[in-house]
């Protein structure tokens, strides 16, 4: 079912409203990601996702908005605000100029867009803060309101609106998508209909999945590293018995810290952990949120908290990449470090007594800089098993190679078509890969397998199967680019 509407120009298409807000209670749903906008506007999207909140659960309607100020190099960036030229700022200025209240309250905050927003309008006005302000955009007709935050060290708008599970109506999702253009309206130079002839097409892309992307990674896929796969499936057991453990006085592991180089298999160990207990997997990914968190940081990762402490199936929490929260941030006195500092500490308080209060709950966190890891976290007994995970061995690697070669070809060959030749030396790929880590190898597939689809798409299909040699090939152009 397709709903449309106009908007200041623009046709409007709301494909199947129903559907994206089911699925949003499952995954996030992103929307939008390939609708263009008129300069400076480089990008709006939306994601609609659902929250366990302490008023109950719901949906939640985030929007991202970008414009091309943001492409450049972050000192320039920062002069282009300060300069007035930001497209934020000028949004401010416009509607402090129109008498808008909600936009003074903004500005009041926004540190260098403010300086720059009064300066424009000739005002001299101290400014108190450079903490991210918050504002609202409403939408009369959907009854809905959002809170919107001008990020000025992102530099990046953000709309957000929340709306209780049992309560939310495709009508939220078409209000929340005026809103949107709303705000990107507003950032457009003056115009009564700044989106003439536009379209926008809201709806579930279908990304073509191949089968062997599927999260149902499992332990068994997983080449050399015997002993750590064998720990994991202990502590899977653990677990999956707490009656057991409970009879014996017995308390399984509650936080695993996995180290190691990139591209060794920490991510994927962790998910493959998350099947084994048959838990549901919930990842935090650092690089991602901790913007987020230099504004919002304390109050971010208490969230994350608060929500583990109510799922109710078993949950594996994995801090992907978690870096500078669990290694020394050290004593810097900049914003940044005081924030990573903030959430460091809270972080190691709430795992002192997560497990009693969820024992659902299990927590992984990797890093790549073992090096760094502030000892206090093991000590304490918040990570009670801190897991190495090295670059794999000759006869590792052979067996990552086996272990690949034998997925792929198991989600690809049927009959008439055979992917890989017979008679393969794992052993000597193994050698010929020194140095090598499991996502190295897993290029050098995937770079024979792009090679032997290109033939195939010049040639009509008469293409050998890959070979030793093809392999052999492959390996020596990645080490050559190392
Ligand atoms: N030991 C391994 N066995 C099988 N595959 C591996 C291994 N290590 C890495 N890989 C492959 O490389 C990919 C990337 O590894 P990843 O788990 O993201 O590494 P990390 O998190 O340590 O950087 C994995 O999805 C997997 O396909
Ligand atoms: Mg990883």
């Amino acid at each position: 079912m397709t709903e449309s509407f106009q908007y200041a120009g623009a046709t409007v298409e709301i494909v199947d409203a129903g559907t994206i807000l089911a699925a949003a209670r499952v995954n996030p749903v992103e929307l939008l990601r390939r609708a263009t906008f008129p300069s400076p506007v480089r990008r709006a999207e939306l994601t609609v996702s659902s929250a366990d909140t302490p008023e109950g659960p719901m949906h939640v309607f985030a929007a991202e908005i970008g414009t091309t100020v943001n492409d450049l190099p972050h000192k320039e960036r920062i002069r282009a605000v300060v300069l007035g030229n930001d497209p934020v700022g000028i949004l401010l200025a416009k509607r402090i100029a129109a008498g808008d209240p909600i936009a003074t309250r903004i500005v009041d905050g926004v540190g260098t867009a403010a300086v720059a927003a009064y300066r424009k309008l000739g005002l001299d006005r101290p400014v108190t803060s450079a903490e991210p302000e918050t504002g609202y955009l409403a939408d009369a007709a959907g009854g809905l309101q959002a809170t919107m935050t001008h990020d000025p060290a992102a530099g990046v708008l953000r709309l957000r609106a929340e709306v209780p599970r049992d309560e939310v109506q495709p009508e939220h999702l078409a209000a929340m998508v005026r809103l949107v253009l709303q705000a990107v309206v507003e950032l457009l130079p003056p115009s009564t209909e700044p989106l003439t002839g536009r379209r926008y097409v809201v709806s579930r892309e279908t990304i073509p999945r191949v089968a062997t992307t599927t999260q149902e990674v499992t332990l068994d896929q997983v080449g050399g590293l015997a002993p750590v796969v064998a720990e994991l499936r202990q502590i899977a057991v653990s677990f999956r018995h707490p009656e057991a453990m409970a009879r014996w006085g017995a308390r399984r592991p509650q936080g695993i810290l996995m180290y190691g180089p990139p591209g060794t298999g920490k991510t994927m160990l962790s998910r493959a952990l998350a099947n084994e207990i048959g838990a549901d997997f919930r990842e935090i990914r650092t690089p991602e949120i901790l913007d987020k968190w230099l504004g919002g940081s304390e109050r971010n990762i208490k969230q994350v908290f608060r929500d583990a402490r109510r799922y109710r199936v078993p949950t594996l929490i994995l801090f992907d990449e978690f870096d500078s929260i669990i290694s020394y941030a050290g004593s810097g006195g900049d914003a940044a470090s005081q924030a990573i500092n903030a959430v460091a500490g809270i972080f190691k308080q709430e795992m002192n007594d997560l497990i009693e209060a969820n024992p659902n709950v299990i927590v992984v966190a990797t890093t790549n800089f073992p090096h760094r890891v502030d000892d206090s976290l093991i000590r304490s007994g918040r990570f009670d098993v801190k897991l190495s995970i090295p670059k794999p061995d000759e006869a590792s690697r052979a067996e990552i190679f086996r272990k690949m070669i034998a997925q792929l070809a198991a989600a690809h060959e049927e009959p008439g078509f055979t992917m890989f030749a017979d008679g393969l030396d794992m052993a000597e790929l193994g050698r010929l890969s020194h140095g090598m880590t499991g996502a190295d190898i897993k290029e050098v597939l995937r770079r024979v397998q792009l090679t032997k689809a290109m033939q195939d798409a010049r040639t009509g299909g008469m293409v050998e199967p890959i070979s030793q040699q093809d392999l052999r090939e492959s390996v020596a152009e990645l080490l050559g680019q190392h």
